[in-house]
């Protein structure tokens, strides 16, 4: 089948590549030119996992193409998935502006009729307003448009996996033609019928993907609740960690046994830092928003949202404690990124760390495997060291902020003799207490006494 995906940022590079992998022919576009000239150069603009693998296989089987020009892009696909993005106002709410730009820009210059899927996070009943906006803006209603919500479930560093081996195909569509018509791009991915990067055709024999069609509020809901209730879990779990502090207790035998049933499962109990990342601090502001807009308050998602802001504040807590004065003081900053295998930033809880470091007074070192670049932009006067050893010289502190493989598996006699003092804030609850205080480290985590 003929896509066209708009946006070429994470989701729709992610989205656009693992379907031309799937045998679709895609065409991409982007308002940002420098982008398209990236990528028509065979550059990948971020750090994801496989996804250059899986592009230049696309590019040399000529199934994907890169264009600045949206008119001959939206003209040359059945299907057009808007990967735009939706960036949160200062009140919560979504900015939608890109997606109503991309509306009349579809309206405008399509000539034949398109199936218009909403793959961008936008708050329920955004499929209602895109209907409208592509109707008063086509010739005079001589173009038909219908429209589909088909939320990704991505996980940025895993996104290429996750597209090829989802748990679920969320679509919602308003006729019985259109979730035909999403079947079929998502047969191939359903009957494992492509290349896969991840596992070099060895997958793993996991059940098969179900395709849920629902109507298109339940499409867009399902995006929104599922990434609160994942927000929801983390904040628990980091008020389960303040509790044990408190009382003695060992958050990562708690959550680890809470886990262990079913019902809770134990992923997202990871007590620390907290949650950062374009999704569940925007995602979350964003529901927030829309139930309060419609008149259902949701207390526990600004609870969720006001514990996520406080750790930093109880991390500040254990660096006063532990430090006493952080003016003056050399502190290397472990992990930048937003969470491990990306090199993404944005409401990356070290930053704000970083932040207040520097408002402090701090000579800050900081370390990352792919998050230098872009930190530096924001962070001129922060000291960067490609390799995590040269961050500790001297230092009077380490803080681990991001959970890379590098940094779980740190020899820390090697780190620690070049230290000032055999100190660490841990943010991510990566070593074991007791290891660090038997190689002379005074060590402080979250939620372990
Ligand atoms: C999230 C969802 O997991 C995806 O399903 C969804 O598609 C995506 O948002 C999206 O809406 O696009 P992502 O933002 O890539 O994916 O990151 P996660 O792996 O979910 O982690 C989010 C944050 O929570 C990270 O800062 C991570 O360090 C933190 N976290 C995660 C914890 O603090 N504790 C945990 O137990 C798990």
């Amino acid at each position: 089948m003929r896509l066209t995906v708009i946006g070429c940022g994470y989701v729709g590079l992610v989205t656009g590549a693992c379907l031309a992998a799937a045998g679709h022919e895609v065409f991409c576009t982007d308002i940002d030119k420098k982008r398209i000239d990236l990528l028509n150069s065979g550059k990948v603009p971020i750090y994801e996992e496989h996804l250059d693998e899986v592009l230049k296989r696309a590019t040399a089987q000529k199934k994907i193409s890169f264009t600045d020009d949206a008119g001959e892009a939206i003209r040359a696909g059945e299907v057009i998935f808007i990967c735009v993005g939706t960036p949160p106002k200062e009140t919560g709410e979504a900015d939608l502006s890109a997606i109503d730009h991309v509306a009349r820009q579809i309206a405008r210059e399509a000539r034949t009729p398109k199936l218009v899927i909403e793959k961008s996070t936008v708050p329920a009943l955004t499929g209602v307003q895109l209907q409208k906006a592509l109707a008063a803006y086509s010739r005079g209603g001589a173009v038909k448009f219908a429209v589909a919500s088909n939320p990704e479930f991505l996980r940025e560093g895993t996104a290429v996996e996750d597209f090829f081996h989802p748990d679920r195909i969320v679509v919602g569509v308003e006729s019985e033609k259109g979730a035909a018509v999403m079947r079929e791009i998502y047969e191939p991915i359903l009957d494992r019928k492509f290349h896969c990067p991840v596992h070099g055709g060895n997958c793993p024999k996991d059940p098969n993907a179900e395709l849920l069609i629902t109507t298109i509020s339940s499409a867009e809901l399902i995006k929104h609740a599922s990434n609160s209730f994942l927000a929801l879990k983390i904040s628990y779990a980091n008020v389960i960690s303040d509790l044990c502090e408190r009382i003695g207790g060992d958050v990562e035998e708690v959550t680890r046994a809470m886990g262990l049933d079913p019902r809770i499962g134990t992923q997202f109990l990871k007590a620390g830092l907290g949650f950062g990342g374009f999704c569940f601090p925007k995602d979350i502001q964003a529901f927030i928003h829309l139930a309060g807009t419609i008149g259902v308050e949701f207390d526990m998602l600004k609870a969720a949202e006001r514990v996520n802001k406080q750790r930093i504040d109880r991390f500040f807590e254990k660096i006063h404690k532990a430090l006493w004065v952080v003016k003056g003081k050399k502190i290397a900053v472990l992990g930048l990124a937003f969470k491990a295998n990306t090199d993404d930033i944005r409401f990356a809880p070290a930053l704000e760390v970083v932040r207040k470091l520097q408002e402090e007074g701090a000579e800050v070192h900081a370390s990352d495997p792919q998050a230098i670049g872009r930190t530096r932009e924001i962070f001129p006067h922060v000291c960067y060291h490609e390799d995590p050893y040269k961050a500790l010289e001297g230092a009077d502190a380490a803080l681990i902020c991001t959970e890379w493989k590098i940094f779980r598996t740190l020899d820390w006699e090697k780190g620690g003799r070049s230290m000032a003092r055999r100190l660490v804030l841990d943010g991510r609850n990566l070593y074991d207490p007791k290891k660090m205080q038997q190689m002379g480290f005074e060590y402080h985590s979250f939620g372990r006494a």
